[in-house]
């Protein structure tokens, strides 16, 4: 609760950046290089607090990883039965896909694991995981919705057919890694495409994961081989610049090496509806998954209805997204993103609360938000908001000082750390006044 930012009002943003390295993916290239037989090496990790949760878990489940070390982690794979059981409870942070997509690799394991979280964490919904991992077989635990999460040894998980109840990658990732380790097929049927790095990944380690429409389906039994992994940086971190850029006057900006996976890519989607200037250049592939720079200039936004079915494809991306909205002409509206309610806080609440404090007439509803943009000039008031622990609300309303009248002070910032290390140096030195403060100047 102690640190926060300081955002000076104005400002533009120039140059070439680049952001760290996908988080998604640095969470899954440590779970599957842990679990494959031999050394998987991986370059462009997130040296961010949330991967670092994950690598922390499986050393404590024997596994030998090196580093990171600028951006390069060395995983000594133990094979599929090759874990240990860990000495205490698994602590996962703030990271909301560590927890589930372990309780997913854990489900099948022949010892008991307890999996723990920060805060935050410890108040998220799980039993959309326990839930299906039981029909499965496993013997698995949550306090209410909630973690802590308890995992006992099963009489063995057995696949099952299994139509997602709501649009979510963590939740398809955890049923595909229990699958893994099941008697047959696992199949899940997804209500609407969501990222799909798991699948792709897999693939990468030499498993076989069949796509037919909406159905992903895969055999259990199968043995990882250990791989070499580039992880590019996180789309989800460009979204803060690719915002910034578009609502700072003058503003020209290259962000290089994004990872431009079609299950990500709803936030260029979006910002390009609204009549964002955003050129993509130098695309190429890395370790099966689209790469590319990204240049965005300013550009006058105009509100839209957010189309529904870009909602999972950007689902991360909706703080910023609501900020670039109050600099839009016009009206903004969000639906169908009741999913934003059981995030790393509740985006729609935490969000029309800072918004509303810079003077922004933004209505949240049950599952969005309508935002009336202010396209001239100053479109927010300076003034304190709250960040609630959640990174992406924090850089959300640090971008917003760039259309500014005043300062903007940003409090509970620290998680800015879990996905994102280095943000204040990298905006600072891209034409962002922000600084760091304390309790008690924040
Ligand atoms: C993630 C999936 C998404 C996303 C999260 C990361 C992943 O969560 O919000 O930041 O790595 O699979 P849901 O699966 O809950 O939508």
């Amino acid at each position: 609760m102690d640190s926060g930012y300081k955002v000076a009002p104005g400002g533009r943003l120039l140059g070439r950046l680049r952001v760290p390295g996908d988080k998604s993916i640095s969470h899954r290239a440590i779970m599957l290089g842990a679990i494959a037989d031999g050394v998987t090496r991986v370059t462009g990790f997130l040296e961010g607090a949330d991967a670092l949760s994950t690598r922390n878990v499986f050393r404590a489940m024997g596994v030998r990883i090196e580093g990171p070390d600028d951006g390069r982690v060395t995983i000594h794979g133990v094979g599929r039965d090759g874990l240990r059981p860990p000495a205490g409870p698994l602590d996962c942070g703030n990271a909301g896909t560590a927890m589930r997509l372990l309780m997913g690799l854990l489900a099948g394991q022949s010892f008991a694991t307890e999996l723990v979280g920060d805060e935050t964490l410890m108040r998220r919904p799980m039993r959309r995981v326990a839930d299906p991992l039981a029909r499965m077989g496993a013997r698995v635990e949550t306090d209410g919705d909630c973690p802590p999460v308890r995992l006992s040894p099963s009489a063995g998980l057995a696949g099952i057919e299994f139509r997602l109840p709501v649009a979510s990658a963590q939740l398809k990732s955890a049923l595909l890694l229990a699958g893994l380790y099941a008697n047959g097929r696992t199949t899940i049927i997804e209500p609407a495409p969501t990222r799909d790095h798991t699948e792709r990944m897999l693939g990468g380690f030499g498993v076989r994961v069949e796509r037919d429409g909406a159905r992903v389906s895969i055999d259990g039994g199968q043995r990882l081989t250990g791989c070499a992994i580039d992880v590019p940086a996180d789309i989800s971190s460009a979204a803060f610049f690719l915002v910034g850029a578009s609502i700072a006057p003058g503003a020209d900006v290259v962000l290089e090496h994004v990872g431009m996976n079609p299950t990500r890519t709803g936030i260029i989607d979006v910002l390009r509806l609204m009549g964002a200037d955003i050129t993509v250049l130098a695309e190429s592939e890395v370790g099966g998954e689209p790469v590319a720079d990204l240049r965005v200039r300013s550009a006058p936004l105009s509100g839209i209805d957010v189309p529904e079915e870009l909602v999972p494809l950007a689902i991360d991306e909706f703080p910023a997204i609501f900020i670039a909205a109050a600099c839009a002409r016009g009206r903004t509206r969000v639906s169908g993103a009741a999913e934003l309610r059981v995030k790393e806080s509740d985006r729609i609440a935490t969000m029309a609360e800072g918004l509303r404090v810079l003077g922004v007439s933004a209505e949240p509803t049950p599952d969005g938000m309508v935002i009336e943009g202010r396209p001239d000039g100053a479109a927010f008031s300076g003034g304190r908001v709250e960040a609630h622990g959640d990174h992406r609300i924090a850089m959300s309303f640090a971008m917003a000082a760039l259309r500014a009248g005043g300062p903007i002070a940003i409090a509970d910032t620290e998680n800015v750390a879990t996905s994102f290390p280095g943000f204040v140096q990298l905006a600072a030195g891209a034409g962002l006044g922000i600084v760091e403060t304390g309790a008690a100047d924040s």
